[in-house]
């Protein structure tokens, strides 16, 4: 098997991670990739904003979780280093799907370099339906007229989950 299809195929969700943070050369690597996803039209109307602090990724857990009503204690972002939050650019062809495969290139990147990543999605609900998400973007120093589209966490896995098994019947041939 190549080596890409071996990268695929064992990359999953981590929700443990180690305390150390990504080496600055796996971030960068990691980056790079998803700037190379394709995009419709090819108009990269992505925007990421890497979050390395701790304090910085604990305040946005708990504002989350306050305004979001989720509860204490709510640990989305699964004590990861690394939070990459991801945003599509309004008015763009397909915004979503764009972020959405540079996130995916991310994950791959992430697993090739023995790193770690997982999708979290609750960040959407905060950053576009709450008041506090809408103050706490310009903290954060998100450009206007972008929509938040998921988010990516990344540090180096502290587990190895198992494959869940592939639902079946969701292809269909015609040939
Ligand atoms: C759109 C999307 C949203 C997701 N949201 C979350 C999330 O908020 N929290 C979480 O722990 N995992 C989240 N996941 C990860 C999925 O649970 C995971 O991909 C799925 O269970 C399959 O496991 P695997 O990635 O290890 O193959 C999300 C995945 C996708 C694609």
């Amino acid at each position: 098997m190549n080596e890409i299809m071996k990268t695929i195929l064992s990359r999953r969700s981590i929700r443990r991670y180690e305390e150390r943070q990504l080496k600055e050369q796996d971030l960068q690597e990691i980056l790079k990739a998803g700037s190379f996803a394709p995009s419709a039209m090819n108009q990269q109307s992505w925007h990421f904003t890497v979050i390395q602090n701790r304090a910085v990724i604990d305040s946005i857990a708990a504002a989350a979780g306050k305004a979001l009503d989720r509860g204490e204690p709510f640990a989305p972002f699964y004590n990861a280093p690394t939070l990459i939050l991801a945003f599509g650019q309004e008015g763009a062809i397909s915004p979503v799907s764009d972020a959405s495969l540079a996130l995916e290139n991310m994950f791959l990147a992430a697993a090739s370099l023995g790193a770690g990543s997982c999708w979290i999605n609750c960040v959407i609900d905060f950053f576009e339906k709450t008041q506090e998400g809408k103050a706490m973007r310009k903290t954060l120093g998100i450009p206007d007229g972008y929509r938040c589209v998921g988010s990516g966490i990344f540090g180096y896995p502290a587990e190895q989950p198992e494959a869940k098994p592939r639902r079946e019947g969701t292809i269909h041939y015609i040939r």
